[in-house]
């Protein structure tokens, strides 16, 4: 039986990776932060159904040491590196922290893997965020990086790290240079579920506004579920490499609002304020990714499309908070 350790696997895209390789018949281990299995229902909320077949083992991105035991102790096959204080705005304010857990986090699970298990595939969660101040439109694989916050400078570190082993010890070692992807499991401060989750408490009275920052902002957002399986196809090739993986759609902020507000019986324009306080010190404008390398060397494309992905969204948090 393969065995699988992945880090961030409380988050949107551990979640759903878990699953896959659990249906693939892994073993599936994962690292979470210990304060996570002192508070389970809330921290452990989008993995509780399989609970039962996972084996977790505490550990944290900012200590060397506890990133090496467990390696060491499982000693996997494959390795998904996707945790990472992922919130661009917060990297904002606490750009220290961002910088510290991306970039030391990912040298350190690379050292330990080097180290402990040389032989197993890793996998590092890049982003078309690293793109920022965009080179050219779409964005692939040979478009240089520009980033535009802490948290996209860490991951072009993390990228350059990935890169570095595999040219240096011979990792099997891939960036997946994910765009935006969203689910009903995305956290609540991304802006896709802060306005289905909007949408939802608005329809059902709960409250009537919605304050957002930059409205005009556009964005190649796909479905969760279908970029994860991306992660796992790179790491079945036979030999490491860089892809881009996206829907080759974009759309803006205010289109992905004007449909999931339609979508539940009601006009945006009523309830959504802007919010000068929510835009960012320095802005990605336009993402939008070529991922024909992934298409022709993978196989892969996504199944969701956008008006799939924020009907899906809207209905389930209609559900939650009970007027579905
Ligand atoms: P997410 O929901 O924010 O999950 C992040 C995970 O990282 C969580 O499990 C979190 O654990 C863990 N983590 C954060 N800091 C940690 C620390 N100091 N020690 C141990 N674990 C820590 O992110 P996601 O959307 O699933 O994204 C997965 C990865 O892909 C991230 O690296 C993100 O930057 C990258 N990415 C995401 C997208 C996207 O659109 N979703 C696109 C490109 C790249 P807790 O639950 O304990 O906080
Ligand atoms: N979060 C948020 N909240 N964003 C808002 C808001 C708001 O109220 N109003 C407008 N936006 C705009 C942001 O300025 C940004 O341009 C866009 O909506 C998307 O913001 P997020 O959903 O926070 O995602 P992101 O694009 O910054 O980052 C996500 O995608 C990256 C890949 O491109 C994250 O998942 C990153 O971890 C990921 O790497």
């Amino acid at each position: 039986m393969k065995k699988a350790l992945i880090t961030g696997i409380t988050g949107q895209d551990g979640a759903y990776l878990s699953r896959l390789l659990l249906e693939k018949g892994y073993e599936v281990h994962g690292i979470v932060r210990r304060v996570a299995l002192e508070d389970p229902e809330h921290r452990l909320w989008r993995i509780k159904d399989i609970l039962g077949k996972l084996n977790l083992h505490s550990g944290s991105l900012e200590s060397y040491a506890s990133l090496f035991d467990v390696v060491e102790k499982v000693k996997p096959d494959e390795c998904y590196h996707l945790g990472a204080q992922s919130f661009v705005s917060y990297s904002f304010e606490d750009e220290f922290s961002t910088i510290n857990t991306n970039i030391n986090g990912t040298h350190y699970i690379l050292s330990a893997l080097k180290n402990k298990a040389p032989k197993c595939k890793f996998y590092f969660a890049a982003s078309s965020e690293q793109f920022g101040q965009v080179k050219e439109v779409p964005q692939k694989e040979t478009t240089p990086f520009h980033p535009r916050s802490p948290y996209g400078i860490s991951k072009v570190a993390g990228f350059d790290l990935t890169r570095n082993y595999r040219e240096a010890y011979d990792l099997f070692a891939c960036n997946g240079i994910l765009f935006n992807h969203e689910s009903p499991m995305r956290g609540y401060e991304f802006v896709t579920r802060k306005i289905s989750r909007g949408v939802a408490k608005i329809k059902s009275g709960l409250s009537k506004e919605l304050r957002l920052g930059n409205l005009d902002a556009k964005r190649d957002w796909g479905f969760a579920g279908d970029f994860i399986e991306a992660m796992y196809m790179m790491l079945q090739q036979d030999k490491p490499d860089d892809y881009v993986i996206a829907t080759g759609e974009t759309h803006t902020v205010k289109e992905f609002a004007e449909l999931a507000f339609s979508h539940a019986g009601l006009n945006w324009k009523e309830h959504v304020k802007t919010d000068e306080t929510l835009f960012r010190p320095a802005e990605v404008h336009e993402l939008r990714g070529d991922f024909t390398k992934a298409r022709k060397k993978l196989g892969w494309k996504p199944k969701v499309a956008f008006e799939e992905l924020v009907k899906m969204m809207v209905d389930e948090d209609l559900k939650r908070v009970g007027s579905g």
